[in-house]
């Protein structure tokens, strides 16, 4: 947490969960609640396919969305993305485990309540925005609120607000056809979020994008969620996208989670071989902050090198030591000095020589660092 962050953003993300789920299963096929529990719930998917006719979609997951996070579920096509975040409100049962949102037990509420909780409190942005074609942008936004009971000029005030809030503003009144594809997902984005949805459900909503509008409403996702600081569940297949937009990912694989972790933590310790191989070609100074390089400072330190923040990516510190030329730079946060880089540790980064998230000792420590004499 850093002083610059608005009180509002300091509260939503506290340690509360959203979402918390817990050995939570989907099996599809013949006899499927036999499986969790079961003789045959550790077999790999195609042993349990011969031995029981069924696929474990999502296989024994237990985690919480954090209030005010991105949590990002990356996986390969097949892992089980959809159905776990289908799962989550119940557009598919799941076979067994436990769901809750906000404390409440998702798996106990009644269909009014299960309605309730689609539309309002956590709101699906999916891949096909499924805008309404003869309904201008302002009223497709608008329509989200119909059902909010508020009158005719409060919803098209509201919705003329969210129009503009993605990017639009001057489009109100086009139809979809008369819009990008871009464009339409910034509709639908908007739509969603005129529920004012605690948390939003995202099913690879820019795989289709072209990577350039694809970038750039990964830009708007963050720019919304660095303004809101709203909760989101973000599906994606896309390495880099998960990278970019993930608070924590959640690596899947055969419908487990192999990994969950910062995009750091995934980058920095892969918790395996699978992973290892998944982001192997990640450029890892991108990923990775100078706090995971970064060394106490020794006397006299705090005078030389240029500054950088301790979230910096240790891209950007090399960038920072390189035109100014020192051997090192000072580790600032909020005014203090925390610590020092060295540009060879920063190097050591990029070529995945260095360990990761080092943890040295405090200046002060009884052990700690003594000043070096050549
Ligand atoms: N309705 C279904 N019936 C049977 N198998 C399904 C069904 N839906 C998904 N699956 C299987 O579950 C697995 C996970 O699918 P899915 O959740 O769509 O993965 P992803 O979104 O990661 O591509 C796949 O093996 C898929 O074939
Ligand atoms: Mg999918």
């Amino acid at each position: 947490m850093t002083a610059t962050q608005a009180p509002e953003a300091a509260v939503r993300s506290a340690d509360e969960a959203v979402f918390s789920v817990r050995n939570l299963w989907k099996v599809f096929g013949p006899k499927a609640d036999r499986v969790p529990g079961g003789e045959h719930a550790a077999l790999p998917p195609a042993e349990l396919r011969e031995a029981t006719g069924c696929t474990a979609a999502v296989r024994d997951v237990s985690f919480d969305v954090r209030k005010g996070e991105v949590f990002v579920v990356m996986g390969l096509s097949g892992s089980g993305k959809s159905t776990l975040v289908r799962c989550l409100t119940r557009l598919i049962e799941p076979t067994s485990g436990t769901l809750a949102i906000d404390g409440e037990d998702v798996l106990a509420m009644d269909r009014s309540r299960l309605r309730e909780l689609r539309r309002h409190r956590a709101a699906m942005v999916f891949q096909h925005f499924g805008l309404l074609p003869h309904r201008t942008v302002v009223d497709n936004v608008a329509y989200g609120l119909e059902i909010q009971g508020l009158s005719k000029s409060e919803r098209r005030a509201k919705a003329a607000e969210l129009v503009a809030k993605v990017g639009l503003a001057g489009m109100e009144d086009r139809r979809p056809s008369q819009l990008s594809g871009g464009q339409q997902q910034r509709v639908g984005l908007a739509r969603a979020l005129a529920v004012d949805p605690s948390v939003l459900l995202f099913d690879e909503p820019f795989s289709a994008l072209d990577p350039l509008i694809r970038r750039e409403m990964q830009d708007e996702v963050v720019r919304l969620h660095r303004e809101e600081g709203r909760t989101m569940v973000f599906i994606t297949h896309d390495l880099s996208e998960a990278l970019r937009l993930g608070t924590r990912i959640a690596l899947m694989r055969d419908g487990g989670i192999v990994q969950l972790g910062t995009p750091e933590e995934i980058v920095g310790s892969p918790a395996d071989d699978y992973v290892r191989e998944f982001v192997r070609d990640v450029p890892r100074e991108q990923v990775l902050t100078v706090a995971t390089a970064m060394r106490p400072a020794l006397a006299g330190e705090s005078e030389r090198g240029p500054a950088v923040r301790p979230d910096a990516t240790v891209a950007e510190a090399i960038e920072a030591v390189s035109r100014s030329g020192d051997p090192a730079a000072r580790v600032m946060d909020a005014g203090r000095l925390v610590g020092v880089v060295d540009r060879a540790c920063l190097l050591d980064v990029v070529a995945g020589t260095a360990e990761p998230a080092v943890t040295a000792p405090a200046p002060d420590a009884p052990d700690g660092p003594r000043e070096v004499t050549a």
